[in-house]
Formats: C-alpha cells, sequence, structure tokens
C-alpha cells in the first residue's frame, strides 16, 4: 500500500486535481490520506467505488461524531459542534427535513425561473459594460448572479448581501476556528431575526413557505427553520459563483472549446455538465461508517472516515476516456460534481439553469472577452476543498 498523503492539497492548476490525487487513484480506486489532525481516512478515487459506497447508509454524514473526517481546524470548530441541516443527518431525519424542500428546487421550478436569472445576468452584464473594461468577474458577476437568485427564491432581501456574502466567506475559509464559529453566529442570528419578521408578515418566498409549515404539527421548530436557511443561503451561493468564475477562466484557456460554444449554443447544456465534471469543485465529500463495509477488495471498519475525491473520481478513466481533455461531445451526465446518493445537491436544477444562463449570455454578449492578468497570476482558492477563484480581471 501507497504511504499516506495530506488531504486536503492545494491545486496547481485551478483547474486539474491536486497533483499528488491522481497518482493514488493509479495504485487502488481506495487509498489513506491522513487529515490535518494526524488522524488516516479512507481516499476513494474510482468512480464506480464512490457510486457504490455514496448510495450506501452505512456510510454517515454526522459531523459531531468524534470519528467523522474533516478536512480542516476550522470546519472541526464548527462542525464538531452542530451538524448543518441536511448534509449533516442520516435518514430518516435527513428525508423528513428534504421532502419540505424538493418541490422548490424541483426541474421545473428552475425552469420557470430561467426568464429572471436571465434578467439579472443582463442587468450585471449591462452594469459591467458601463462601468469597463476591465472588470473583475467575480466581484462584477459571478458572485452577483447567483446570490441575488437565491436571495429572489429564498425571499432574503439581496440588499443585506455585503453581510452574508462576507459571512458566508468567514464560514468557509475564516482564518482560525474561532472567526468561523462566529460567522456562522452572525449568519443564524441574521437569518433568525428574518423568520421572526417573516412570522409576522409572510412574503414569497422558500423560507416564508418553510416558516408556514412550521406552524404545523410536526414542522420544523426556530432552531431548524433556522439551519435550514443557513445551508440555502450559503450553498445557493458560494459554490455556482465558483463555477462561474472558474468555468469561465476555463474557458478562456481553452479557446478552441470557447469558439466551438460560441458557434453552437445548443451544446450549452453538454458543455455544462462537461464543466462540472472538469472543474469538480466541492472536491471532498465526507463520511463515516457505520458498520464494516466491504467494497472493491477493501474493508472500511466501523468508525473509520472515507473521504471522496469528486475530482479524482471525475477523471477515472474507467469511466471517461480521455479524461484530462474538455470534450463538449463526451456525455459527462453520471460525473459525481454534484455528489451521489440521498444527499445529491438538493439545488442541481436551479444551478445548471444559472450555469447555461450566465456561460450563453457572457459569450455571445462580449465576444472579445479576455483575460486581463496573466493565467498563472491569478489568485484562486487553497486550503480547502471547495474550490474558485479570488478575483477574475477580464477585458473585452
Ligand atoms: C454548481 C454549483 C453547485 C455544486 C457544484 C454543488 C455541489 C454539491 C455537492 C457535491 C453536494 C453533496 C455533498 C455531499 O454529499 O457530501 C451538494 C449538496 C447540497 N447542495 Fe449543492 N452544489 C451547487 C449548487 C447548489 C445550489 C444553487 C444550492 C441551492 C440551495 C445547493 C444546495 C445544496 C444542499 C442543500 C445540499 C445538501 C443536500 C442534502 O444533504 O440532501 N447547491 N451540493
Amino acid at each position: 500500500m501507497t504511504e499516506a498523503v495530506a488531504f486536503p492539497q492545494d491545486r496547481t492548476c485551478p483547474y486539474h486535481p491536486p497533483t499528488a490525487y491522481p497518482r493514488l487513484h493509479e495504485e487502488s480506486p481506495l487509498s489513506r490520506v491522513t487529515l490535518w489532525d494526524g488522524r488516516a481516512a479512507w481516499f476513494v478515487t474510482g468512480h464506480t467505488a464512490a457510486r457504490t459506497l455514496l448510495s450506501d447508509q452505512r456510510l454517515s454524514t454526522d459531523s459531531t461524531r468524534d470519528d467523522f473526517p474533516l478536512p480542516t481546524e476550522r470546519s472541526a470548530t464548527v462542525r464538531r459542534r452542530r451538524r448543518a441541516a441536511l448534509l449533516g443527518w442520516d435518514d430518516p431525519e435527513h428525508n423528513a427535513q428534504r421532502r419540505l424542500l424538493i418541490p422548490s428546487f424541483s426541474l421545473k421550478r428552475a425552469e420557470r425561473l430561467r426568464p429572471r436569472i436571465q434578467e439579472t445576468v443582463d442587468q450585471l452584464l449591462d452594469a459591467m459594460e458601463a462601468q469597463g473594461p476591465p472588470a473583475d468577474l467575480v466581484s462584477a458577476f459571478a458572485l452577483p448572479v447567483p446570490s441575488i437568485v437565491i436571495c429572489d427564491l429564498l425571499g432574503v432581501p439581496y440588499a443585506d448581501h455585503d453581510f452574508f456574502e462576507q459571512q458566508s466567506r468567514r464560514l468557509l475559509r475564516g482564518p482560525t476556528g474561532a472567526d468561523t464559529e462566529d460567522a456562522l453566529t452572525q449568519l443564524e442570528g441574521y437569518l433568525g431575526d428574518l423568520i421572526d419578521r417573516k412570522r409576522e408578515k409572510p412574503g414569497e418566498g422558500v423560507l416564508d413557505d418553510l416558516v408556514a409549515r412550521g406552524l404545523e404539527d410536526g414542522g420544523p421548530d426556530q432552531e431548524e427553520l433556522v439551519q435550514l436557511a443557513t445551508i440555502l443561503l450559503v450553498a445557493g451561493h458560494e459554490t455556482t459563483a465558483n463555477m462561474i468564475s472558474l468555468g469561465a477562466y476555463t474557458l478562456l484557456q481553452h479557446p478552441e472549446r470557447l469558439a466551438e460554444l460560441r458557434a453552437d449554443t445548443g451544446l450549452l447544456p453538454t458543455a455544462v455538465e462537461e464543466l462540472l465534471r472538469f472543474l469538480s469543485i466541492a472536491d471532498g465529500m465526507l463520511r463515516v461508517a457505520r458498520e464494516d463495509i466491504d467494497v472493491a477488495g477493501t474493508v472500511i471498519r466501523a468508525g473509520e472516515g472515507v473521504v471522496f475525491s469528486t475530482s479524482v473520481i471525475n477523471r477515472d478513466v474507467g469511466a471517461y476516456s480521455d479524461p484530462d481533455t474538455l470534450d463538449w461531445t463526451r456525455s459527462a451526465r453520471h460525473h459525481v460534481a454534484f455528489g451521489f446518493g440521498i444527499h445529491q445537491c438538493l439545488g442541481q436544477n436551479l444551478a445548471r439553469a444559472e450555469l447555461e444562463i450566465a456561460f450563453g449570455t457572457l459569450l455571445h454578449r462580449l465576444p472579445g472577452l479576455r483575460l486581463a492578468a496573466p493565467a498563472e497570476e491569478i489568485p484562486f482558492k487553497a486550503g480547502d476543498t471547495i474550490q474558485g477563484l479570488l478575483e477574475l480581471p477580464v477585458t473585452w
């Protein structure tokens, strides 16, 4: 067996897996990594093993268990004490929470949101064109698109975006555990007040629907409402923003693929799937075994941590030919960029609609779009599992 390597590691290129991960996969679909606290965990890199394990309910997402594998000291500070709604619960509790939200995140609902997403994208590009060039595509476009859309959908005032975007940033990459904890407390305080106001004066968002469900017998109580609102608001803008910025950067680094997409916008839905696979921005899903599990010739013992390397799983040669190449003609749909099994991304229909509209409109409106700084100088997010760019200077 190979010597355990550290997890997580930083990417050297923002759209390729860290160089040490694929080497592990060459040996076996399951290997060992060492976490920040010195503990070892299983590291899943095989596509078949990943899908088998992600649908196995003997793996738990309960981060308050002492043996749960956490990627950083700051996530451990928060997640050991409090588990996130949905993602931190196993069935049947998870299922009860998820059922409350399925209608609000259905494909039909996402399709109905398309005109409003298009309007948001158009307005942001109008403002960017009026101001520029150059522009920072992260702050002018990639972040506000999903942020405005999720605010509309949930019924959160976008006027408060500076506050909640800053707290989300601290929550996901604050300098210390104490800072991360404080960011979560602030976000929960803000959403708790908002929910109280909605109780007095109901509106039309998903949070208003949840507040109404809370009045029913067995409906969510205040604490659960706040936790659900927190995960929806944070997951609803951070991840998609990273996909838009890193996706735009990747397209600009692949001029032939970019030209194909400009020439035929019908390719957009498959291109979005391929970009999701290729970029794998949520690069690390975490579980702990509740019982012994026999998989791919290995036994994962009860109490052992399991880390899924989304980026390497999505580049398994057993599942994709020539996986390191960006290719619009492949069918990438069975990737695990949105996870797999009961926790598969609740917001995936919404994210797909946002990504199609954002990329399609950006390429159509700004045919001369290019980087305004050398590619290797563009800062990207390091030190954790969520990948993305800190800034993306562009001109056109
Ligand atoms: C491109 C953007 C996105 C990516 C790549 C992404 C990725 C993921 C992944 C990998 C998971 C599964 C994690 C695991 O199993 O450990 C997940 C779960 C989740 N995502 Fe997303 N996500 C995106 C956008 C969104 C959006 C727009 C929302 C809207 C609210 C959202 C809400 C959630 C929620 C609530 C869960 C937990 C589901 C559950 O536990 O049942 N995500 N996401």
